[in-house]
């Protein structure tokens, strides 16, 4: 049996594998993409937190009502605008931002610094500018800050220079009231780079463990478990076809492990079975050969007929190249082919001299007879092809049935030669077995009429080799 590169097992297995390994990278990529995250976030608020405490170092949130009535750029203005301008540089912001907060709707640029000068929406107002921050454009993280009071808001969005974050934090004056938002704004693109080589770090680094994985497990799992298993597979296959033919010994594994203990339990299995089989096979031989025996002894001209013509057509069968099963079917089969005499009486058996047409009729009804007896033998049905088939005539001219060519079953064909074979190389009451040159000429004349011309060639070939005609009747001692 030709074996596949990879057997079903180990494409399951690969398979398993892949989608463990999937999962695997899945769970690597997930877990260090949120740890990056969580360690920037971490980074951002702690830099946040400096950025707002630093400014709100400078500012006195008691005093916002003061700061923001001051809309003119004069010293103390310049300072705020120094201070913003401190912290934008070192903590490389974008801008940086406080809204006051009108009571109860608007908002009010107290301070804004943006080294960029692209926000242009508040250049115009340094100072002054005021908003209702509930219109539905407004900062929604100011909003979140002003009405649900939360302590940082951060927000990503990507603009056409890169990815930006905003936080914003809330500013008490010493009653506890919001009276400002610190807003910082600061380029994430770096970050965002560094994730992205991140990611395609893990994803290559984890492919490639991945594949490594998957090619050293399943090797190994191929080599160790597939590869004893489809021997153990075949030999059994084989064995279940087992036709009698002598078994090689196929099965070779060294395995000190459970699977090499199957193995060697399958060969003494199958030396136990096969044991048992030649046991079962010598036995049924043997009473078959009693039987010819007893059916040869009725007719005192036919000693040893039925054993030789068994020989001869297994002879045929194996040079017509059938199998050992099959040419042992065949010998069975010829040993019991005349096994319907027993039906006809001795006296007619043994008649000195022509039969008349009664009598002769009476002859043929034993391939009948002989179907008969043998069909209780299920378990090789052909050995009653033999006995029934084994008159019939190649040109259709036989009986029973006066079937023509092919028609007539393989193993009467075989057995016909075989027959006719004996019968001229056998002492008859009224002759000595022909010469071995007379048997070889009927033999030749009789292809395609009396016999199959495949089979009746062998058995010429089978006299050609026979140098010393030692294919004939032995003469009693
Ligand atoms: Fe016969």
């Amino acid at each position: 049996m030709k074996q596949k590169r990879f057997s079903t097992i180990t494409k399951k297995i690969i398979l398993y594998i892949v989608l463990a390994d999937i999962i695997l990278c899945s769970i690597v990529f997930a877990t260090s993409y949120f740890s990056f995250n969580r360690q920037f976030r971490e980074q951002y608020d702690s830099s946040i937190q400096e950025i707002c405490s630093a400014a709100r170092e400078f500012l006195n949130p008691d005093d916002f009502a003061n700061y923001r009535l001051t809309c003119e750029k004069d010293q103390a203005y310049e300072n705020v605008n120094k201070m913003l301008q401190n912290i934008v540089d070192r903590f490389d912001l974008n801008m940086i931002y406080v809204s006051a907060v009108d009571a109860p709707d608007y908002t009010h640029i107290f301070y804004f610094y943006d080294p960029t000068g692209k926000n242009f929406k508040y250049k115009p107002y340094p100072l002054g500018h005021e908003e209702d921050y509930r219109q539905k454009d407004y900062n929604a993280s100011t909003k979140r800050v002003f009405e649900e009071g939360a302590t940082i808001v951060r927000h990503t969005f990507k603009t056409r220079s890169g990815s930006h974050i905003t936080a914003q934090l809330p500013v008490y004056d010493s009653n506890g009231k919001i009276v400002a938002v610190i807003g910082a704004q600061k380029s994430i693109q770096q970050f965002v780079n560094a994730r992205r080589a991140f990611v395609r770090f893990v994803i290559i680094t984890a492919l490639i463990f991945a594949a490594g994985f998957v090619i050293l497990f399943t090797g190994y799992f191929d080599i160790r478990f597939i590869k004893p298993i489809l021997l153990i597979t075949n030999e059994t296959n084989r064995f279940a076809t087992y036709n009698g033919e002598p078994s090689e010994k196929l099965l070779s594994i060294k395995n000190r492990d459970e699977l090499g203990t199957l193995a060697n339990s399958v060969y003494q299995m199958e030396a136990a079975i096969s044991n048992s089989i030649d046991v079962l096979t010598r036995i049924t031989t043997e009473t078959a050969e009693a039987l010819a025996s007893a059916i040869d002894a009725k007719d005192k001209y036919t000693h040893g007929h039925s054993t030789r013509v068994a020989e001869y057509s297994k002879k045929i069968a194996r040079m017509a190249g059938k199998n050992e099963k099959e040419c042992r079917d065949i010998f069975l089969a010829a040993l019991l082919h005349d096994v319907g005499k027993i039906g006809v009486p001795n006296n007619i058996i043994n008649k000195q001299g022509k039969l008349t047409d009664k009598e002769y009729e009476v002859i043929q009804t034993h391939p009948v007879i002989g179907r008969q007896i043998l069909a209780n033998i299920t378990q090789t049905p052909h050995i009653s092809d033999g006995a029934f088939y084994h008159h019939e005539r190649y040109d259709g001219s036989g009986y029973p049935k006066g079937l023509t060519g092919n028609e007539i079953p393989d193993i009467g064909r075989i057995i016909a030669v075989a027959d006719a074979y004996d019968a001229m190389t056998s002492k008859r009451s009224y002759r000595d077995p022909l010469p071995q040159d007379v048997v070889r000429s009927e033999i030749e004349k009789g292809l395609g009429s009396q016999f199959d011309p495949e089979y009746g060639k062998i058995m010429l070939q089978l006299i050609d080799e026979d140098k010393d005609y030692k294919m004939c009747e032995k003469p009693e001692i």
